[in-house]
């Protein structure tokens, strides 16, 4: 009884390291979350700056997007990382 219950738990503790890791989980969200309204089109040549980015998910907040705190920072990085503003 005690063996399987333990390999649950192995697989399960490596199934969270690798499969939520921070960037996987931020491309989830955008991919998920930022698609519930209108596809990822919107977000391609925006090339904002991270405090643009952090006010514009602001506003999808309050038309609705539903986004806890934790996830708002993971989207952040992501969209910072990849639809921000070139060097
Ligand atoms: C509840 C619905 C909803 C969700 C969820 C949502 N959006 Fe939007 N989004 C809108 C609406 C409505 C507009 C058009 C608003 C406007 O044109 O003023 C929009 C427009 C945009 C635009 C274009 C803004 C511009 O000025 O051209 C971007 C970029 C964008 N959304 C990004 C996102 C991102 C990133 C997410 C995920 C965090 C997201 N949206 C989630 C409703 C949503």
């Amino acid at each position: 009884m005690l063996i399987p219950a333990m390999a649950f738990t192995a697989a399960l503790t490596m199934a969270s390291s690798t499969l939520t890791s921070p960037k996987d989980r931020g491309r989830e969200l955008v991919e998920d979350v930022c698609t519930y309204c209108h596809n990822l089109e919107r977000l391609r040549g925006q090339e904002l700056s991270r405090e643009e980015w952090r006010g514009l998910i602001k506003g999808m907040v309050s038309e609705g997007a539903p986004v806890t705190d934790e996830e708002f920072s993971l989207i952040l990085d992501y969209l910072v990382k990849h639809y921000g503003r070139k060097h």
